[in-house]
């Protein structure tokens, strides 16, 4: 993949729960490619995360526990910004000039808002505020592209309506954020119910769900095993076969062959004998986040250095944004 030079990147992953392999080939892994060429901050949203009830002690270890696996997958601190969206008060203060410029009804069409409240007892107005603070992110960075999954693609259009919207109504502003997806891996499905997106919270309460990016390679191996396929027989990519088409789409990712090459490889084998490469193709895989993220584990005061400089290193940028915005608006 080509990139343009100094392009501005935002994206980030909140700490909701394990991370997992489509994380990993949804965001993660397409952010370390990109780190030398455009100019990268990426977030661990914190913010995100509390618009669902979260336990205290459990969140705080999670945004380390992420932290960490950004280093772990390959991101290089000395060469992108890498930060955690509390330690920034602007992204609070953008998302609330954002907030009065949004439409509800923009917000309440959002289908993550529509899921993620139906599984609530009682909805909180951030929930449905999530995706403006996510405009907020991207915004207040002035980003060209944001590298995420496919479920995410709703969301970062939004922003792109959030930005024009403040724009006509104040005057150019903000850089039109672009979706990036990846060819292969946008949507991973969960390994239990192949028409199901393979989900962090999911993840942390269900065996047999994902791919977790810390899994010991047993577990991973009893995960695949029991992942579901499809009744037939045939080793094909093909989108009506969910859970077969998963299980080659993960070997694709891990290996780097093409499509053909995988479906001649399986030709005549049965369900057992895929399982089986794809397991041992995933351990191999994943092995190396693992053996860093144990390395990194053992050196705790390097992360929150790290998290520290990243967060100073944001500043300039998201304080030239919110000032530019607050002078518009009219306020101070
Ligand atoms: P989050 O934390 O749910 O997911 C992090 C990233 O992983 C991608 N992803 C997947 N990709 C492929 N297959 C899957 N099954 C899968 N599950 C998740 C997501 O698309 C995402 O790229 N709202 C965002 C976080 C966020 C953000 C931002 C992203 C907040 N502010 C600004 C970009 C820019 C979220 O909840 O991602």
């Amino acid at each position: 993949m080509a990139f343009e030079t100094r392009k501005r990147v935002f994206s980030g992953i909140q700490p909701s729960g394990n991370l997992h392999i489509g994380n990993y080939t949804g965001a993660l892994r397409n952010w370390v490619r990109q780190q030398d060429e455009r100019d990268c901050f990426f977030c661990i949203v914190d913010l995100h995360a509390i618009t669902v009830p979260q336990e205290p002690a459990v969140l705080r270890q999670g945004i380390r526990e992420v932290a960490l696996l950004y280093l772990a997958c390959g991101i290089d601190p000395a060469r992108v910004t890498m930060f955690v969206q509390s330690h920034r008060p602007e992204h609070a203060q953008l998302c609330w000039i954002l907030d009065c410029v949004t439409p509800v009804g923009w917000l309440e069409r959002m289908t993550q808002y529509k899921s993620k409240a139906a599984a609530q007892a009682s909805v909180s107005a951030g929930l449905l505020a999530y995706p403006v603070l996510q405009a907020a992110d991207i915004l207040l960075y002035q980003a060209d592209y944001v590298p995420v999954g496919e479920d995410q693609r709703q969301h970062v259009e939004l922003a792109r309506d959030i930005a024009g919207r403040f724009n006509r109504l104040f005057g150019e502003t903000f850089v039109m954020p672009q979706v990036e997806l990846p060819a292969v891996g946008a949507r991973i499905k969960g390994l239990d119910d192949p028409t199901a997106k393979m989900s962090k919270s999911v993840a942390g309460h269900k065996a047999g769900h994902a791919l977790r990016l810390l899994d010991p390679p047993d577990v991973l191996r009893k995960t695949i095993g029991r992942a579901v396929t499809d009744s037939g027989r045939e080793i094909r990519f093909n989108p009506e076969r969910l859970g077969v088409t998963n299980l080659l789409t993960i070997y694709q990712l891990c290996t780097g062959q093409t499509q053909a090459a995988i479906e001649s490889q399986f030709e005549g084998q049965g369900y057992a004998g895929l399982k089986r490469a794809v397991a041992d193709a995933v351990i191999e895989y994943l092995r190396p986040i693992r053996e860093r993220y144990s390395e990194l584990e053992a050196e705790p005061g390097y992360i929150d250095e790290v998290l520290r400089q990243g967060a100073e290193r944001a500043g300039p940028v998201a304080a030239e944004t919110l000032e530019m915005v607050t002078e518009r608006v009219g306020l101070g």
